[in-house]
């Protein structure tokens, strides 16, 4: 394991804020993780796993260790009729994707450019495009940092759900996911009915053509975390019941929503805080990206408090104009435990 000795959290997380670490480690297998919990010297210290810190805001220093997991490897088997590979769960998340298009492996392409590990894929079961970690996940390999047993989930015991799973809940302490099982059929079936994909004919379009497509759209509506500072959408979309859309769609009727169940339909956040007019409005070195509502940033001289400010205004606002309580997506961490925008602002 390699003990890093500038504490500076900023390069370890994509918000890029400035904030530290009283100690910052990368854990490179298994043994290092259960030697870190283990250790005499980090006994009373808070602990925190963080992939690529890309759905993160440290809201203070962390008073704590933080364990960057890089634990890698890929390992391909397959059966008469699917691929099947085992990846440890510091490996990219977006590499992993180019290295299966590479071989010709078709299932996660609509996931491309996603940031992040592998292992924090099924932490909020990752979407984009159509396609949710959920719909390519076997098992997740996880691992008891107390009774330092390994146990596979198989995808149904992870209670996967838009942008949830069992490691937000049951699993969330202590439990480390050490690698991701994946079963992708041989047989590609392209998945395309989702906008701008849905250009293409099911019949003639190739895996390389999905993924590119992804890429292109992702690189025109999302800022570049090398370039400015976010953590992708900072809240999700709201899922209402058909009667409350019924209400809101008397004086909104173009609010887009997309059907979830016979009950239920998802909203656009980024639509209902850019009817706001929040497009560019800033907070300190805060700003909501004028490209995609959904995504606040950091210009470059963001604290965290100016996201939170920022991140509560937009709450307000949208509750003030139609009364939908906005979660944020992204993890806010405190000094040594995980908080919630209600809670710091109570
Ligand atoms: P981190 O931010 O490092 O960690 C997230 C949480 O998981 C933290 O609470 C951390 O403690 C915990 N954790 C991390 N690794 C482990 C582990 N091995 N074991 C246990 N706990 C762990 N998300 C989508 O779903 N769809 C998108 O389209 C999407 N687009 C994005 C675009 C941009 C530009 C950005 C910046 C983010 C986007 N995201 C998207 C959010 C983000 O990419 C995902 O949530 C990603 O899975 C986070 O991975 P990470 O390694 O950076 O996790
Ligand atoms: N919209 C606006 N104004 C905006 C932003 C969006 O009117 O400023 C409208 C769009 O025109 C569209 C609708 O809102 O009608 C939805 O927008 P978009 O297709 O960009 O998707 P999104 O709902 O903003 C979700 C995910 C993204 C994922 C994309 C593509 C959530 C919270 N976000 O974004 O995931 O990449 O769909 O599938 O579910 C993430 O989780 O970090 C993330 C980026």
């Amino acid at each position: 394991m390699k003990v890093l000795h500038d504490h500076g959290l900023a390069p370890y997380h994509t918000f890029g804020i400035d904030v530290t670490a009283t100690q910052i480690i990368e854990a490179e297998n298994i043994d290092d993780f259960i030697n870190i919990w283990h250790d005499a010297s980090f006994n009373n210290m808070a602990k925190l796993v963080v992939g690529h810190g890309s759905n993160l805001l440290f809201c203070e220093d962390y008073q704590g260790v933080v364990i960057l997991n890089r634990i890698k490897g890929i390992t391909q088997t397959e059966t008469s009729t699917s691929f099947c590979l085992h990846v440890g769960g510091g490996e990219d998340w977006h590499q992993l994707v180019r290295w299966c298009v590479d071989r010709n492996i078709g299932g996660l392409e609509n996931l491309a450019l996603i940031p992040g590990c592998v292992g924090s894929s099924p932490i909020q079961n990752i979407g984009a495009y159509g396609v949710e970690l959920k719909d390519v996940c076997q098992y997740v390999d996880v691992l008891d940092v107390i009774t330092q047993e390994i146990k596979r989930y198989d995808a149904a015991s992870c209670q996967f759900g838009y942008r949830d799973s069992i490691f937000k809940h049951q699993l969330k302490d202590g439990h480390i996911i050490v690698a991701v099982g994946f079963c992708l059929p041989k047989m590609w079936q392209p998945k395309i009915a989702y906008a701008p994909l849905n250009q293409f004919d099911i019949a003639t379009v190739t895996l390389r053509e999905v993924f590119d497509t992804v890429c292109e759209v992702r690189k025109a509506k999302l800022p570049d975390p090398a370039v400015i500072g976010n953590a992708g959408s900072f809240f999700k979309n709201p899922i209402i019941t058909k009667n409350m859309l019924n209400k809101l769609q008397v004086n909104y009727p173009t609010m887009p929503s997309y059907g979830v169940d016979e009950q239920h339909v998802k909203l656009a956040a980024g639509w209902l805080i850019d009817q706001c007019g929040l497009k560019g409005y800033q907070v300190g070195g805060a700003k909501v990206h004028p490209q995609q509502a959904l995504v606040l940033t950091n210009i470059g001289t963001a604290t965290a408090q100016d996201v939170i400010s920022l991140a509560q205004y937009v709450v307000d606002s949208v509750v003030a104009k139609f009364d939908i309580a906005l979660e944020h997506e992204v993890r806010f961490m405190a000094a040594n435990v995980e908080t919630h925008l209600a809670e710091i602002q109570a």
